[in-house]
């Protein structure tokens, strides 16, 4: 799979990549990914946490880590992850028939983010990965998501901390 990880790297343009703050994604194929930090330690806390929250359930499973030099000359830390089918949020925009964040209102956006506060699979997901230790500070509706087999997990822990 790194073979393909290094393909995947050297021909992505670097703004075709998901991003959020501290994380670049791309799929590598239906079932996995690549999450690249430009920082060490964030891609090892991360993979750390999502290793330990996927022992319970709660976050995709994970490959191999590298590092590797992108088209912009830099060089990023990353990991191998399995993907989810779509964050929350994406789920919600298909039901309203929308296609990215930005056709929404900011009702439509904070309506989604209170329907999630109430969700009970979100509140069980939160519990559970406060049990062993991590906080959920950060679980905003792009930063959780369905796997394939429609469980609900976490996929950003990069604000995360233990607690
Ligand atoms: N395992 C995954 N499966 C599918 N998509 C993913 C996965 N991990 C990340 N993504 C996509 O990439 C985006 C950015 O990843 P992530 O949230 O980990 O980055 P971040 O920089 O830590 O985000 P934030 O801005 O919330 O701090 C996610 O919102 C999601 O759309
Ligand atoms: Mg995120």
């Amino acid at each position: 799979m790194l073979s393909k990880v290094f393909e995947i790297t050297g021909t992505t343009p670097i703004e075709s990549y998901e991003k959020g703050v501290a994380a670049k994604f791309t799929r590598i194929d239906d079932k996995w990914g690549i999450k690249l930090y430009r920082n060490e330690y964030m891609r090892d806390k991360t993979y750390r946490f999502q290793d330990l929250a996927h022992s319970i359930g709660c976050a995709p499973s994970l490959g191999d880590k590298f590092k590797v030099v992108l088209p912009d000359d830099r060089e990023y830390h990353g990991y191998i992850t399995e993907c989810i089918s779509e964050t929350f949020l994406k789920r919600h925009l298909n039901e309203l028939g929308l296609e990215s964040k930005s056709d929404l209102s900011s009702d439509e956006y904070y309506n989604i983010l209170d329907e999630m506060e109430d969700d009970e699979e979100f509140k069980i997901l939160c519990e559970e990965i406060n049990s062993i230790g991590i906080s959920t500070n950060d679980m905003h509706a792009s930063n959780v998501g369905y796997l394939p087999n429609g469980k609900l997990v976490a996929i950003d822990f990069s604000h995360e901390h233990e607690e």
